[in-house]
């Protein structure tokens, strides 16, 4: 698959921080973030060795540092965690995130030894949080942990909060002569940055400066059906058809009745008149963004798929093997349009506020699969239907979805889109 940016590719980031700090949480959208960039991205979590290999109910006594035989054991974990990370790096395998605690200098070094001794890069990517969110974060996910299945949740808390204290006795935070490294405050209240220099360490700055907790739903639909989608032909920029109208007077009614109750909402559209016009009735101010304008077709741009296909037989082929990496000659191609819309996507993380997106096809294709965590792959081929709206909700690893078929009902597509 096409990587958009190369410097030295390989990357270790090694989370840092306490238990409950939303390492795992960070890890994960580090993840989901790189790999939708193109950057063959994956999480070694030291925890789930732990559990299968020494089994998940240990108790808060396990991780106490004066507990030899459980230090020796969870060494022997963090080592297998890291053989794994190397193999996969000999694999093809960019950027690694190893999810611990790694919350003594010793055991940093010792990574960092290994990763050196390899030529991949270290990261430190250090999560520091008030008690509130620790209190929060352990209430929202540790009492589902597989640590605690079947135990008693005043009693999980109590024995996770005794494990913190035990990890606590140890901590030491990342100094400056440790080299690079990124210090997340209170979930981004403050972010403290220190010799990042590839680009990669630069995408992940702005990542993580945007990142926070608050959950808000994301609302994601085209515009209602337009006049070239009744004859088939992509592009362009023509009004809606009287079936595209009815459609944005559908969603005017879910807007007021589901969007507009969830808070101070902001509308986002392309600059293009279809998105417009599906807007206009909401009555609202919209955000216009150039970067949610359709897929560039290029030479294409006005063709019916039957006529690409007849006219530039090559082109149609090259699209079919690789839909993600094809570029129409004088457009675009997916890997351009997550290029695009990546400080779409930034925003998007960045406000507090739900976002009702009014797009296109291929543009939130894009979008949605970032949202969902989808492979790069699968993106081109992603179901966003005329006349649907989808709702996502972020959970604490990922998004719930609805899928809200406002109509009107449309014939068949006459060509294939995906
Ligand atoms: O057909 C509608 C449309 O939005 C076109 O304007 C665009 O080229 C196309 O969908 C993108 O879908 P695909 O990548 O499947 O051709």
């Amino acid at each position: 698959m096409a990587v958009l940016h190369g410097d030295n590719p390989t990357h270790c980031l090694v989370m840092v921080g306490l238990p409950a700090r939303g390492k795992t949480y960070v890890a994960r959208k580090i993840m989901r973030y790189l790999n939708w960039l193109g950057h063959k991205t994956r999480v070694f979590n030291v925890g789930n060795y732990r559990r299968e290999h020494i089994g998940s109910l240990q108790t808060h006594e396990f991780f106490d540092p004066g507990n030899v035989e459980g230090a020796r054991q969870r060494t022997e974990v963090a080592l297998m965690a890291l053989e794994d990370m190397v193999g996969w790096f000999k694999e093809g395998g960019e950027v690694a995130i190893y999810d611990a605690t790694n919350s003594t200098r010793e055991r940093r070094a010792l990574i960092q030894d290994r990763c050196e001794r390899e030529g991949v890069r270290v990261t430190f990517i250090e999560s520091i949080c008030d008690e509130a969110t620790v209190e929060a974060n352990v209430r929202a996910t540790k009492l589902d942990s597989p640590d605690y299945v079947g135990v008693d949740p005043d009693v999980a808390v109590a024995d996770f909060r005794k494990r913190i204290a035990h990890y606590a006795e140890v901590y030491e935070p990342v100094r400056e002569q440790e080299g690079s490294y990124i210090k997340l405050i209170d979930v981004g209240r403050q972010v403290i940055v220190n010799a990042i220099t590839t680009y990669v360490g630069s995408r992940l700055v702005s990542f993580l400066v945007n990142l926070h907790n608050v959950p808000r739903p994301i609302w994601l639909t085209r515009h209602g059906q337009a006049e070239y989608n009744v004859v088939g032909r992509i592009g362009g920029n023509t009004h809606l058809s009287e079936l595209g109208a009815t459609y944005a007077r559908n969603l005017k009614t879910f807007y007021d009745e589901r969007i507009s109750p969830a808070g101070d909402v902001e509308v986002w559209t392309s600059t293009l008149v279809r998105t417009h016009e599906t807007a206009a009735i909401l009555g609202r101010q919209t955000l216009q963004w150039r970067a949610l304008n359709e897929i560039e077709a290029g030479f294409c741009d006005g063709l019916t798929y039957a006529e690409i296909k007849q006219r530039y037989p090559d082109e149609w082929r090259a699209r079919s093997r690789d839909k993600l990496g094809y570029r129409y000659p004088q457009g675009e191609s997916y890997m351009d349009v997550i290029q695009r819309v990546e400080p779409v996507v930034l925003e998007l993380e960045r406000q507090r506020r739900p976002v009702l997106v009014i797009s296109h096809q291929a543009v939130l294709r894009a979008i949605y699969g970032y949202l969902m965590g989808r492979d790069p792959e699968q993106i081109p081929h992603l179901s966003i239907p005329l006349h649907t709206i989808l709702e996502l909700t972020p959970k604490a690893y990922g998004c719930a979805e609805s899928r809200f078929p406002l109509g009107p009902l449309l014939p068949a597509h006459a060509g294939p889109s995906s």
